[in-house]
């Protein structure tokens, strides 16, 4: 683990120690600090990137087989709650047909995660965002080639 991870992890377990009084769900904290859906796939079939104006990013990355989420990770520049939103959000659309992704939204993200407190329910919308944006980026190019300026950004190994 090189510095600026260690310095990450840090900063994460000293928000999450400060926010463990504002009543989170285990889920919160085990989806925050452990997600297993982070990190990235490689040439995706649908992908997008939205920010909070707090601030908060997450990036979602979709591989597609026979109209379903085959494969769904993020990344994110948040904290633990935005990280445990993308985190559901995206183990949530593992399976799923476009159409039934579209019905996870901001309300059965937070359901997921067994509710939010007040100031972090937007995290669950900007996951919700970022999914549907993922789907559409998916639905607009399926029928096209990976875009080239997407695949050199996109070109980072899946983790
Ligand atoms: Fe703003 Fe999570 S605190 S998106």
């Amino acid at each position: 683990m090189d510095d600026k991870e260690t310095k990450t992890k840090q900063a994460m377990l000293e928000m999450l120690f400060e926010k463990t009084g504002k009543g989170f769900s285990p889920k919160v904290m085990q989806f925050g600090i452990r997600p297993g859906r982070y990190g990235v796939v490689s040439q995706p079939d649908g992908h997008a990137r939205v920010s909070s104006d707090c601030g908060d990013t997450i990036e979602m990355f979709l591989r597609m087989k026979d109209g379903r989420v085959e494969e769904a990770k993020f990344t994110s520049e948040g904290c633990v709650t935005t990280v445990a939103s993308a985190q559901a959000a995206s183990e949530m659309a593992v399976g799923k047909t476009v159409r039934e992704c579209l019905a996870i939204n901001q309300s059965s993200i937070m359901d997921y995660l067994d509710g939010l407190p007040g100031e972090s329910r937007h995290c669950a919308y900007l996951a919700a965002l970022a999914l549907h944006r993922a789907l559409r980026d998916y639905a607009i190019h399926r029928k096209g080639h990976w875009r080239t300026q997407d695949r050199q950004k996109c070109s980072r190994e899946e983790s």
